[in-house]
């Protein structure tokens, strides 16, 4: 695991949708290659913040990396507001990646959980790609999907039913699991911790065993030391930033 920061300057900012925006940050040294689900520890230079905040990796090459980010506190709002260019560091690549399974594969992602599992579709082949989000406003990436071959259908929904499917992602995946009882599916997942149960709960009643899923969890150090992101599960404690992000969601939900 490389532990080495590095320096870097936000060179530009694009806003995607509603309250989410790209970054691009121009890097001092070289990034390692990356893989579907690893992450970053951002850290903005700045005394009010001294701690960094976990950021997937959209893409990245070696002197330049893009993040996606959804405003929600006093980090992800001064990386919004902040002028450019402003000085960063970044820690990473961090943590596990998704499997790279062939067979069936269903990527399946809530409102922001669509960045880790973006890259993922580069690498494997999807039969399906399920993407939720609250409202028309929050949708992105989804013209970026839709332009990758390998992929055989996108399937979309809002909660509000402002556009495409109204309800949950995880009830459109029901629904095509009830149409398509033979298949053998391996599901890739990211998105908040209920979200991720549900998943689980669907993979049961369908008998799919293959399910990885990468947790969101608050992080302080983002490399194994203050537990920050310690989940319970029932083979004990695993800290998120270390043992995960990604995990197969038989081993957090199950007996
Ligand atoms: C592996 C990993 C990858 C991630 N990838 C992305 C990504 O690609 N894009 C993105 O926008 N976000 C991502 N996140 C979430 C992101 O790290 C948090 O949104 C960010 O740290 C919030 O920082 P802040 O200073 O703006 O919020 P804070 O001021 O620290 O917190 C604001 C509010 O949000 C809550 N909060 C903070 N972090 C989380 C969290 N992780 N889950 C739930 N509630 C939280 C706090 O309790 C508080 O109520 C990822 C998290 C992890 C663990
Ligand atoms: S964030 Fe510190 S142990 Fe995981």
């Amino acid at each position: 695991m490389r532990l080495k920061r590095i320096d870097g300057k936000i060179v530009a900012r694009k806003i995607i949708a509603k309250g989410i925006f790209l970054i691009s940050i121009d890097l001092m040294e070289d990034f390692d290659n990356f893989a579907p689900g690893n992450f970053v520890m951002l850290n903005i230079n700045d005394f009010e913040n001294i701690l960094s905040r976990p950021f997937s990796i959209y893409s990245a090459d070696k002197r330049n990396i893009k993040l996606i980010i959804k405003t929600v506190g006093s980090v992800t709002n001064k990386l919004f507001k902040c002028s450019l260019p402003q000085d960063v560091s970044i820690v990473g690549p961090l943590g596990n990646a998704f499997p790279e399974l062939k067979g069936n594969n269903l990527i399946v992602s809530g409102g922001i959980g669509i960045v880790p599992v973006f890259e993922l579709t580069n690498r494997i082949d999807v039969e399906g790609f399920f993407a939720g989000f609250r409202t028309k406003e929050e949708i992105f990436l989804i013209e970026e999907i839709k332009k990758i071959n390998n992929i055989s259908s996108i399937y979309i929904s809002t909660d509000d039913g402002s556009q495409y499917y109204r309800g949950f992602i995880t009830e459109y995946l029901e629904d095509y699991l009830i149409r398509n009882r033979e298949g053998d599916f391996n599901i890739y997942a990211c998105g908040p911790l209920p979200f991720l149960k549900k998943l689980w709960e669907i993979s049961r009643r369908f008998n799919i065993s293959n399910i990885f899923g990468s947790f969101e969890t608050y992080m302080a150090c983002g490399f194994g030391v203050c537990l920050g992101c310690t989940l319970d599960t029932s083979k004990g404690y695993v800290k998120v930033c270390k043992d995960g992000p990604v995990f197969s969601l038989n081993d957090i939900f199950g007996e």
